[in-house]
């Protein structure tokens, strides 16, 4: 089938790589012209792992290329997919610019019978404008348009896995055609047994919302619970061990750390809230998730301070930038959050990631960048552990803590067993669990 796909980012490359490796023609198509010439070279923009891999083999067989100028994308399309940026506008809704703007596009490039998928997440009510937008602009080459809510549940860092081997795909559509045409379109990972739920457009939007803003309200749940845990004696690993068991409840996202990050749970909890408010159906839970969630940072600075006393002057190091393992995205980072606070205080603040180094400089310049975990941690008067990257759970203990100025660790992620820490004499600070004084 002939594929569009509008935005290049995490989700629109992920899907361009996918659907051309299960044998699709597939054009990608970003307003921005360097990136372009950079995927071109088969050279994503961006760490994903596999990604890189599957470009080049999907690029060479013929079946992906890219370009800038949305007629080339739209040109003989059958299903066109929207996958632009949906970023906040100061008030937490979604800017939906981008959007609409794709569908003008369409709307203009289109030659014939087209589905338009709404693969960026939206807000209810999206899909509805977005048809609109389709009416109002239409050129004349332009067929039958149906639009479609097709929402991703692809996690960065394991986003090829995710997108071939999808726990769920989700579609909403008003008609049989359409629901048949996405079903022709990954019918090769319905064969492989990837279960379809098919839904109404309303319904397919909002679920993409509430499931991630569920796992949102997870972890902030249980970093709430941590704080009690530390206040009480309790260990709040354990505890979630305990809530796991409960099949009803589940283990998973009920890891306490230093909160979530990213692109999508801080935009997504945030324009659920708005969007909630906007529809007059008060949700005040949302908001909670948030404040929960900037807590985990201050909680993990308040440790910070407490070790040191004064941290004028002291140097901390942090371990991990990235948001999470497995990816170089620091948007949102908690890591980053804690490296700004940390520097308010006039602490001197160091930081290493295996992939995450230069976005993080970027993103927070005063920052300094160590070239390894053991560089970073040399002369420190206390390392934070912000990423569970496994590099950083191989280190070697003994090495780490005899280059540091004082053998502090916070550690955000609960990445080490604390018996491990009695041993080699570290004053170790994990999350929910009782502090190890050395
Ligand atoms: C998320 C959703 O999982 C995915 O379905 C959706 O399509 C996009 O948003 P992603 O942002 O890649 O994916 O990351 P995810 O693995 O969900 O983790 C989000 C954040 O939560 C990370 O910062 C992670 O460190 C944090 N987290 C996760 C916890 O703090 N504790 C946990 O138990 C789990």
């Amino acid at each position: 089938m002939k594929v569009g796909v509008v935005g290049t980012g995490h989700v629109g490359l992920v899907t361009c790589a996918s659907l051309a490796a299960v044998g699709h023609d597939v054009v990608g198509n970003d307003l921005d012209e360097e990136k372009v010439a950079q995927l071109r070279r088969g050279d994503p923009w961006f760490y994903e792992p596999g990604l890189k891999e599957l470009l080049g083999e999907t690029m060479q067989a013929g079946k992906l290329r890219f370009t800038s100028d949305p007629g080339e994308a739209m040109s003989g399309a059958e299903v066109v997919f929207i996958c632009v940026g949906t970023p906040p506008r100061a008030s937490g809704e979604a800017n939906l610019i981008a959007v609409e703007h794709a569908a003008r596009n369409v709307a203009k490039h289109a030659d014939r019978d087209v589905v338009v998928v709404e693969k960026s997440t939206v807000p209810a009510g999206t899909a509805q404008r977005v048809k609109r937008t389709l009416e109002r602009e239409r050129s004349g080459a332009m067929g039958h348009a149906e639009v479609v809510s097709n929402p991703e549940f692809l996690r960065e860092g394991s986003a090829i896995e995710d997108s071939l081997n999808p726990d769920r795909i989700l579609i909403g559509a008003e008609s049989r055609a359409a629901f048949d045409k996405m079903r022709e379109l990954y019918a090769p990972l319905i064969e492989k047994g990837a279960p379809v739920i098919e839904t109404d457009i309303p319904t397919a939007e909002l679920a993409k919302h509430a499931c991630n803003a569920f796992l949102a309200l997870k972890i902030s749940y249980v970093n709430a619970l941590a704080r009690l845990c530390e206040k009480s004696g309790g260990d709040v690993v354990a505890v979630a061990d305990v809530m796991g068991s409960d099949d009803r409840i589940g283990r998973s996202f009920l890891n306490a750390g230093l909160g979530y990050g990213g692109y999508c749970f801080p935009k997504d909890v945030q324009a659920f809230e708005s969007l909630a408010a906007r529809l007059g159906s008060d949700f005040p839970l949302l908001g909670e998730i948030a404040r929960i969630n900037d807590q985990s940072v201050d909680a993990a600075c308040e440790k910070v301070v407490e070790a040191l006393w004064n941290v004028e002057g002291k140097k901390v190091a942090l371990l991990g930038l990235a948001f999470k393992p497995g990816t170089d995205d620091v948007r949102n980072a908690p890591a980053l959050a804690l490296a700004r606070k940390l520097l308010l205080e006039g602490a001197r603040v160091v930081g290493y990631d295996p992939e995450g180094s230069a976005n993080a400089k970027a993103d927070c310049p005063q920052l300094e960048i160590a070239p390894d975990a053991y560089d970073a941690a040399t002369d420190a008067h206390c390392v934070v552990i912000c990423t569970e990257w496994a590099e950083i759970k191989e280190l070697d203990l003994g090495k780490l803590t005899s280059a540091m100025a004082y053998p502090v660790i916070v550690d955000g992620r609960n990445l080490f067993d604390p018996e491990e820490m009695k041993k080699a004499g570290v004053s170790y600070y994990p999350t929910g669990r009782p502090h190890i004084s050395s």
